[in-house]
């Protein structure tokens, strides 16, 4: 056969493929010594028969349909609408320290908001010497950032504090990603517009439904805060904020303004009530904490966890993540017997200032229940408290920043439960 034309090119391709698959079956390594000869290696399999998609079949690229469970999910209960509600980041799923982000967790007050860039302004006004309003092309023509930052929103974990409730990483400790973002520091901006001797806080304001908006201290917003345009090296996604968002790292998630539309320069907090009615902790004795800011070290194990229970005895690995919104996460240690002993995991892959840090056991599972925990130590010296130890000083009426330590039951078949040790 010496058919020039494309189409015998592709035939004998065919055949080449088809051919590679059937000398599979002579394979000398199927007579090596306790191998059985496995169909899946020996057989042709159907995918080797016929060419694959082409490209531009795909030109936006998704997971593969084996991965069709790893979504978000959301608790039906939780909230009355699925407008202001939120979804959860399949934590358990996932490894490595970036989330993908078409799985990044969602925290909306008023639906997502569409908008096209080439509408959207950021205005600035307030306390400074020259009031500005930028497009989206005036932003992007100031000097870039590129940060790695987790988002915890205050409320995560917020449903645990009277004890174990949710079965699932996913929804004990979902209300977290760590992304890569580039965007313009919001020092550059408020250089800009020039900032009156008088100035001490910030307010930001979204551009959704419900115009969310918080107070922001001008020593952090000088400090590290980001306006972010691009989250994993492309334009953010709609449901974290498209065209800008505030980036405001290891502090919690609810002063991240999405869809960022204005920026209000002022004297004192404006008490709005996203800092008032919500996300401050009611304690023990009726009082309340305001401002209360930073995200505290925390840690949970993703595997094993009742979403990915223990399959194999022998060889397993334990793996989580871990991180502090004080700085850089400097230890993790886990427990396997519900905190009598402790090791320190292995951290691996980057270890960046309020980012999440991955950390890994490898250990033997010989079949015996385990009680496993985490327990993070930060840049700090500022080492995750127990639940019971949280309670003490901040009691249990409180949905916000709970950072105790998770507890997962591994049972003798593999199956784990969320459980708390009293
Ligand atoms: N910004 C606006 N404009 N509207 C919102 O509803 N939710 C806040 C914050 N920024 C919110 C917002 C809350 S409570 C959190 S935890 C984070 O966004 C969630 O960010 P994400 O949706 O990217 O996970
Ligand atoms: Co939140």
């Amino acid at each position: 056969m010496s058919d020039k034309s494309g189409k015998g090119l592709d035939r004998r391709r065919f055949l080449g493929v088809a051919g590679a698959g059937a000398a599979l079956s002579a394979m000398p390594a199927m007579a090596g010594e306790g191998l059985k000869p496995d169909p899946k290696i020996t057989e042709v399999q159907d995918w080797q028969r016929y060419l694959g998609d082409g490209v531009a079949k795909r030109p936006y690229g998704m997971p593969s349909k084996f991965e069709k469970n790893v979504v978000r999910r959301d608790v039906s209960w939780l909230t009355a609408s699925p407008e202001s509600s939120v979804s959860f980041t399949p934590l358990h799923a996932l490894d490595g320290i970036i989330t993908p982000s078409g799985l990044c967790f969602e925290r909306h007050h008023s639906g997502i908001a569409e908008i096209d860039p080439a509408d959207h302004r950021l205005m600035i006004n307030g306390l400074v010497e020259k009031p500005l309003i930028f497009t989206m092309e005036d932003i992007r023509r100031m000097p870039r950032v590129n940060r790695i930052h987790f988002l915890e929103c205050a409320a995560n974990s917020g449903m645990e504090w009277r004890g174990a409730q949710l079965n699932g990483c996913q929804f004990t400790h979902g209300m977290i990603h760590n992304l890569v973002y580039t965007g313009v520091t919001l020092k550059t901006v408020l250089n800009e517009a020039g900032l009156k001797p008088n100035a001490k806080w910030l307010m930001l304001e979204g551009g959704d439904a419900a115009a969310m908006n918080r107070s922001l201290p001008l020593e952090k917003a000088l400090d590290d805060v980001i306006l972010a345009f691009a989250m994993n090296g492309e334009a953010l996604r709609p449901e974290q904020g498209y065209p800008l968002r505030a980036v405001i790292p290891g502090w919690e998630g609810n002063l991240w303004v999405k869809w960022l539309r204005r920026i209000e320069v002022g004297d004192m907090p404006w008490q709005t009530r996203e800092e008032t009615s919500k996300y401050t902790d009611l304690l023990a004795d009726g009082r309340s904490r305001k401002h209360t800011f930073v995200m505290d070290a925390k840690s949970v194990v993703t595997t094993p966890s009742p979403q990915a229970p223990l399959r194999h005895k022998g060889r397993n690995v334990l793996s989580g993540f871990a991180w502090s919104g004080r700085g850089s996460v400097k230890r993790v240690d886990v427990s396997m017997d519900g905190g009598r002993n402790w090791r320190t995991a292995r951290i691996d892959g980057p270890v960046l200032d309020k980012s999440l840090v991955r950390f890994y056991v490898d250990f033997d599972w010989n079949g015996e229940e385990l009680m496993i925990q985490s327990r993070a130590m930060d840049s700090s010296g500022y080492v995750q408290p127990t639940k019971d130890e949280l309670r003490k000083v901040r009691g249990v009426n409180s949905i916000y920043h709970n950072n105790g330590i998770q507890t997962w039951l591994v049972r003798a078949n593999g199956e784990t439960e969320n459980v708390e040790i009293s």
